[in-house]
Order: structure tokens, then sequence, then C-alpha cells
């Protein structure tokens, strides 16, 4: 049994959760179930950013307190995750006083990375990041991502020194010893890596009160992203704790729009803190609402409580670990959403699940005995990350089934009573297979996985009361 650890992202609280923010927390959970069902003990962190300007500017233009402010936006990830399903083990919020104490420790111990400089240059408070002026130009003056003017900085602040680690960073991305998925996405961050500046860790205290104080110098709060990558080993104790248990991560979940930070300053970070880097970094793409950016101006911002709730969970596990490709980016929208649901959750899987389980009622069919197999090419799939890729290969077999029985005609072999042992194996043969697609779907739909296996099973077979996916 190997220990596992696990981590997602952990959003910004400067507003209510939303779609995209679900994509890090079901990725993390279908793995760590994988790892689970395959005997492995996993950790799985998430939790909440709650530093930086763009936190603090918010609650003070709803003239709330800070703290409030984030006390309840955090409160609503909490509860999202829930919902989700996500089963995971430590919850860390960057404004817990553990973490901060931890992270100004690590600010001590990589100080001989660190000089103060002047800086003078642009930053995005949407993105909280400085950017170069080459990528200022590049853009026009204003970031793409969030459509607003970059600022103009002009002072002094902690800087790190990423050029001392830049060779051990490109090789272990290159040997793979920090892999990086998908590949592509490796390239570009080599690139990136090659024509990295050294980046400014802090910010005088005037223009960012709402942070982690630099020890040592009062006037000066730690840039965001050095706390908010902290957590990921905070969490774990460290420095206090011995975290060798579970550090390196074996996989670590982040959106392609926050990958460069860590590829570049996390890997830095570690490296200067004598610690190894983690196994691997899945980096996924972007849910589009109806083909575009979602947005608040463009008005086509997705609520996930909503969709949470017109459907159940499955339905929403579904559709994001199935539809949305699991390295580039996918689409939701409505229209999707309910042929998804009617036309393979419901007609695929949900009659199947009803036909075979009357048709086993009417020969009186006691529940089986279940042993759950490994299935190699499922597990490969899996081991690549390539998650929607292995959910098409467990539909496939929910397809194959349901072609098996229409092959089979069960309902013809039950006109010939002598025909009765033949009806029996073939009905068992299908529901042990079913048995076995619900032990593959498990990560993934985990409730109807539950759900199958109980129905055939049990002591008699007899289908759900109300069908697995109800059409509407
Ligand atoms: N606070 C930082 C992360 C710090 S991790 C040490 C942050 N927060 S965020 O709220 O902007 O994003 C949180 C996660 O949600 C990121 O992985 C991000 O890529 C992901 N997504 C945000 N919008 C998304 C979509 N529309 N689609 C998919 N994922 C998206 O960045």
């Amino acid at each position: 049994m190997s220990k596992i650890y696990l981590t997602t992202a952990i959003p910004y609280v400067n507003g209510a959760p939303h779609i995209g923010h679900a994509l890090d927390y079901l990725l993390a959970d279908t793995y760590a179930r994988y790892e689970k069902g395959k005997g492995n003990e996993v950790r799985l962190q998430a939790g909440t950013d709650e530093h930086g300007n763009k936190i603090y500017k918010k609650a003070e233009e709803l003239g709330v307190d800070t703290k409030q402010y984030v006390d309840d936006n955090s409160k609503k990830f909490q509860d999202f995750i829930k919902k989700l399903g996500v089963e995971n083990t430590d919850y860390i919020r960057t404004t817990d006083e553990a973490h901060k104490n931890r992270c100004q420790e690590i600010w001590k111990r990589i100080e001989s990375h660190i000089y103060k400089n002047s800086y003078e240059g642009w930053y995005c408070e949407g993105c909280e990041r400085f950017v170069t002026d080459k990528e200022y130009q590049e853009n026009n003056g204003t970031c793409p991502d969030h459509n607003k003017p970059y600022q103009k900085l002009s002072e002094e602040n902690y800087y790190f020194r990423i050029a001392d680690f830049k060779d051990q960073i490109k090789n272990a991305i290159e040997s793979r010893e920090l892999e990086i998925l998908p590949d592509f996405r490796a390239k570009e961050m080599l690139k990136l890596l090659e024509d990295s500046p050294d980046v400014s860790i802090s910010r005088p205290k005037e223009q960012l009160s709402w942070g982690v104080p630099v020890p040592g110098d009062e006037s000066q709060v730690m840039y965001v992203w050095i706390d908010a990558l902290s957590n990921y080993i905070t969490v774990l104790g460290y420095p206090d704790q011995d975290i060798s248990e579970w550090w390196p991560a074996a996989a670590q979940f982040v959106g392609k729009d926050i990958l460069r930070f860590h590829s570049i300053i996390w890997p830095a970070m570690l490296l200067a803190l004598g610690l190894p880097l983690p196994k691997r970094i899945v980096s996924h793409g972007f849910v589009l609402s109806n083909g575009q950016k979602m947005s608040k101006s463009i008005g086509n911002v997705v609520d996930p409580i909503e969709v949470l709730e017109s459907k159940g969970l499955p339905a929403f596990r579904y559709y994001f670990l199935r539809h949305a490709d699991t390295f580039s980016d996918s689409d939701f929208t409505w229209d999707k959403y309910n042929e998804a649901y009617n036309n393979e959750l419901a007609n695929d899987l949900g009659n199947l699940v009803q036909r075979l389980a009357n048709l086993c009622k009417k020969q009186d069919l006691a529940g089986l005995k279940f042993d759950p197999v490994r299935d190699s090419e499922y597990d490969k799939t899996m081991d690549e990350f390539y998650f929607s890729r292995a959910f098409d290969y467990v539909w496939s077999k929910v397809q194959d089934l349901n072609k098996e029985i229409d092959e089979k005609k069960p309902w013809e072999l039950n006109k010939f009573p002598e025909r009765h042992d033949e009806l029996v194996t073939v009905l068992t043969s299908l529901a042990e297979k079913l048995l076995q697609v619900a032990y593959l779907l498990e990560p993934f739909l985990p409730e109807t996985a539950k759900a199958i296996e109980s129905v055939f099973t049990a002591e008699k077979i007899l289908p759900p009361a109300t069908p697995l996916f109800p059409k509407n």
C-alpha cells in the first residue's frame, strides 16, 4: 500500500464558486477514488486562497469587513466541495494562523535566494501577477484574461532569484522527474522558464495590507502567490512537522492559466527549501459557456449550484468528467447537458439497469456475490490521468452490454421452459458484467456505482423503485 498525496488549486474567495472551480475538485477526487480502489492510502487537500488586493478591494467595495467576507465565501466553497461528493481529507484557509506562521518560516528558509530591489513595471490584479514589458506590449497594455489595463507599479520589493534554480527545474521537467501533463504544456513551460526573470515576491504594506507580513520587515507583505503556493506543504504541517510521509505529491491538479506559477515559482521554492519536487502537475483546460469564456459582462456565467440541483450530482459529475476532455477546453450549454443526461445517462445506463434488473426479477434471481477485477486498459488510461478517455472506455462497456442484451434476447428464451438454465446463465453473466462496469464507474460516479451494486448483490434482485436517471 502506498501513500498518495493529491492537491487542488485553492480558489480566490472574491466571489462564489463558479463552474470552472469544479474541475480541479472532480479530477482530483476521481483520481483519489481510483487510487483508494487500488488499496492505496490517499490524502487530498483542498482550500481557499484568501489574501491579496483583489479580495481586499472586493470586500471594501461591498462595505463589509474583510475577514467576515472571506469567512462567508470560504464557507461557500466548503459547501460546494461537499455537494460535489469530494472526499478531501484536509481543508486549508490561507488566513489560518498556522498557515501564516508557517509561511513566514518558509520565507526565512529561502532568504538566501531573496534580495531587495526596486520594481518598476506592470501588474494585473485579476491575475495577481507581474507582467514583463514584452507581455505588456504584446497585449497592448490590457490583460486579455481580465480585460483590464495593467497597473503601473513603481516600488521597493523583495525578489526571489529564480536564476538560481532554472537549470535544475529545466532538467527536472525534461527528464520527467517533474512530469507536466499534458506534454504540450510541458513544452510551453520550458519556453517560459527560459525567459523567466527573477520574480518580485512582496509588495509595500501601503499597497497591499491584506496578506502575510514579511518576517523582519514590517513595511512589506508577501506576494499572494508565495503565500498561496505554500499551502500545499503548510497543510501537511511544514516546517513544524516531518512531511516526508506524504510529500512529494503524486499529482497536483491545476487549471492551465495557473500552470506557470506551479512550473516555475513553486519548484524554485521547493528547491530552495531542499524539498523534493512534486511527481506530477496535471493541468486541465477551461470550461467555456456556449463556446465563450465565461464573463459577467457577456452574461454567460453558469451557476454550478443551479446545474447541480437541476439533475443531481451523478449527472453533474458525468458531464464534467466525460464531456470535459481532461486536457483541452470544453463547453457547457444547457442543451448539451440535457442531451448527455437523456441520451446517455438515462438511455444507456439507467435503462440498462432497469431492464436487466426486471429480467432478473422475473426469474426470481438472487443477488450475486461480486468479485471485481482490475482492468489493465482502464488502469493504463487512468494512470495517464486521461480521465475523460477512461470514462469513454467504461461507457463503451455500457453500450456493449446493451448490445449483448439485444442480441441474446432473454425475453425470447423465457418463452421456452426447457431453456430456463440457459436463461439464468445469460442473465447472471450480464449482471456480473454490469457489476464490473459499476466497479469501474466508482471513481467517476460513486453514488451510481453503489446503487447498481446494491441492486445486483441484494438478497433478491429487484429494479430500483425509481429509475436511476428519470427522464425529464
Ligand atoms: N488562487 C489561485 C490558485 C492558487 S493555487 C496555489 C487561483 N484561483 S482561481 O479562483 O482563479 O482559480 C482556481 C482554479 O479554478 C484554477 O485551477 C483555475 O484554473 C480554475 N478555473 C478557473 N476558471 C476556470 C474555468 N472556466 N474552467 C476550468 N477551470 C477554471 O487561480
